[in-house]
């Protein structure tokens, strides 16, 4: 395939080495080729296949709307706009456009969702809970898009109100990403932990879901589809 990754970064340039090594074509365009969106016009996006993003808040809702606009598909992994996901999927809907999003890409978070949402069961049988998430001081939102999911998949599963988990948010050197869920009665605690060691398993996730998605339209988040990969 044909792949822009957004984003010079951390996870960024990691996304790009690994879709070069699966054998694709790749550009990259960081924030100075790709200021106020110029990296993201239709005849700039022609022969490209998919877009890929690792970013920042401040500017992925501005690209997600060029890259629809222009009828792309997109992969997405920068957190901190999850709040307008139903516009969003309203507007991949309407264009036609097929999008994979995720807090988290690595597989082995997925699995970890998993075994929060079955955890989840203490907080009907007088558990209290909490969560804990550490990353590296650079950092720019927080709680991470992987604690509010981790939150969001034990509020469904519990049937309990979404707020009532609270979110503790270290920003601690060079952490690549720590999340902790401590459920805790006055018999025991239960301690749950997913230690990320690097950000390989985020960079191949992301391309692995950019490969899924060839030919497919829709709106679809990274957890309903990572088994199929
Ligand atoms: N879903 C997941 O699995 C996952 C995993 C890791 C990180 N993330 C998220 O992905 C995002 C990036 O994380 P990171 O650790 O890679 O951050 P990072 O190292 O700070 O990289 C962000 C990069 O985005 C570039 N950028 C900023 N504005 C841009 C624009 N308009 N167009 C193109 N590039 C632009 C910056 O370029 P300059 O260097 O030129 O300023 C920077 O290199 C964050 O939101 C993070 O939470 C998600």
């Amino acid at each position: 395939m044909n792949i822009l990754v957004l984003g010079r970064g951390k996870t960024g340039s990691l996304v790009a080495e690994v879709a070069r090594r699966r054998g694709h074509s790749v550009q990259v365009a960081g924030a100075v080729e790709n200021a106020a969106c110029a990296a993201l016009t239709p005849e700039k996006l022609r022969g490209i296949d998919v877009v890929i993003d690792f970013t920042a808040p401040s500017c992925v809702v501005g690209h997600i709307e060029a890259c629809v606009a222009a009828g792309k598909n997109m992969v997405v992994g920068t957190t901190g706009w999850h709040g307008e996901v139903d516009r969003i999927r309203q507007l991949v809907e309407n264009h036609g456009t097929g999008f994979v999003y995720a807090a988290n890409f690595s597989v082995g978070v997925n699995l970890f969702l998993e075994v929060a949402r079955a955890a989840a069961a203490a907080l009907r049988h007088d558990y209290s809970g909490q969560i804990f998430e550490r990353h590296h001081v650079h950092k720019k939102d927080a709680p991470s898009g992987t604690a509010l999911a981790i939150r969001r998949v034990i509020s469904e599963s519990s049937g309990e109100k979404k707020d009532q988990l609270e979110i503790t948010s270290f920003r601690e050197g060079d952490v690549v990403g720590m999340h902790e869920v401590v459920l805790e009665s006055a018999a025991d605690r239960i301690y749950l932990c997913h230690d990320a060691k690097s950000r390989q398993g985020f960079a191949d996730g992301a391309v692995r879901a950019a490969e899924w998605l060839a030919g497919k339209k829709g709106f679809y988040d990274f957890k309903d589809v990572w088994r199929e990969l």
